[in-house]
């Protein structure tokens, strides 16, 4: 990682910690803000949103939009922990170094907090004023709103959820890690392409589409082996549970060493993707990407 991305990294990381501070307010009926502010603020690696900021400065793109973006994409995901980690999903009691959300509060806080972080992610993204123009505000809360949904994140989960014991081909794997995580890292690729004040050239525009794609996908394959190869210490989270919920994943499909020369693959696709651009400040998103699959936790 060079001195300028880490540099930038932990500026980006502080600008949206303390946007996410400001907009999930405690002040919700009956200790749900308490909840909220739990789940969404602090520990996470905030890899959405660097990807958000990153390729919004590739395009030149309007900042407060990008930084509404950012925090938007990152209070998805805070609601999708919640949920993935129910005891009616992964059951667990670990997540950023902290109890579970339902552990500390309850199930029926925990629903409600995920519920509430997904409506204000929206709300986020919606400003009333003149600083982030409509047709921005609607581009972006309909990338995200796709992402989210059916045929994104929730729909990656559900088909999650029906793969327990099953073994599937490559194909269905893919289809399955590119929903349930890909569909929001690629989104969040997209919300930055998105903040730019004119429409790109189409060839940046699908490069940056390809970049995202290869990194959406590598973050879950990286996921899998730190699930085999991690300890909960490092990843804050509950380690070996893939197998022990006997969930199909890269390493139990391909092993753990093909498992890893993917993530490379992915990682190389990702690079040449930024090289067809064309966009020449692409310097965050290269780095990410190496951080994506570089990481141990
Ligand atoms: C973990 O995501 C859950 C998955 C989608 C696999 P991250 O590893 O990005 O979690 P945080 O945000 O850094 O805690
Ligand atoms: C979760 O995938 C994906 C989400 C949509 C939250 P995992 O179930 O593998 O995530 P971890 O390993 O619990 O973080
Ligand atoms: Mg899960
Ligand atoms: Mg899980
Ligand atoms: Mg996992």
């Amino acid at each position: 990682m060079s001195a300028d991305f880490s540099t930038w990294a932990r500026h980006q990381r502080e600008r949206v910690e303390a946007a996410l501070a400001d907009w999930v307010s405690a002040d919700a009926p009956a200790s749900l803000g308490v909840a909220m502010r739990y789940a969404a603020l602090g520990g996470g690696k905030r890899l959405r949103a660097l990807l958000v900021l990153a390729a919004a400065e590739a395009v030149q793109g309007n900042a407060d939009a990008a930084l509404r973006a950012a925090c938007a994409v990152e209070l998805i995901h805070a609601y999708s922990l919640v949920h993935d980690d129910m005891p009616c999903m992964d059951d667990d009691v670990l997540r950023r170094g902290k109890p579970t959300v339902h552990v500390k509060f309850g199930q029926a806080q925990a629903l409600l907090a995920g519920d509430a972080l997904q409506a204000l992610a929206f709300e986020c993204l919606l400003p009333v004023g003149p600083q982030v123009p409509a047709a921005m505000q609607a581009a972006l809360a309909r990338l995200l709103a796709r992402a989210a949904g059916a045929q994104g994140m929730a729909g990656g989960q559900a088909i999650d959820l029906a793969s327990v014991g099953k073994p599937l081909s490559e194909a269905e794997l893919r289809h399955m890690h590119q929903l349930k995580t890909g569909a929001l890292l690629q989104a969040s690729v997209a919300m930055g392409v998105a903040c730019a004040p004119q429409v790109l050239p189409a060839a940046a525009q699908a490069a940056l589409h390809d970049f995202g794609a290869a990194v959406g996908l590598a973050f879950q394959v990286v996921d899998d082996i730190l699930d085999v190869t991690g300890d909960a210490q490092a990843l804050g989270k509950t380690a070996g549970k893939d197998a022990q919920a006997d969930k199909p994943t890269y390493v139990s499909l391909l092993g753990l060493a093909p498992a890893q020369a993917l993530a490379e693959r992915l990682r190389t696709q990702a690079h040449s993707a930024l090289d067809a651009s064309g966009l020449r400040e692409v310097g965050a998103l290269h780095a990410l990407a190496d951080q994506v699959v570089q990481r141990t936790h």
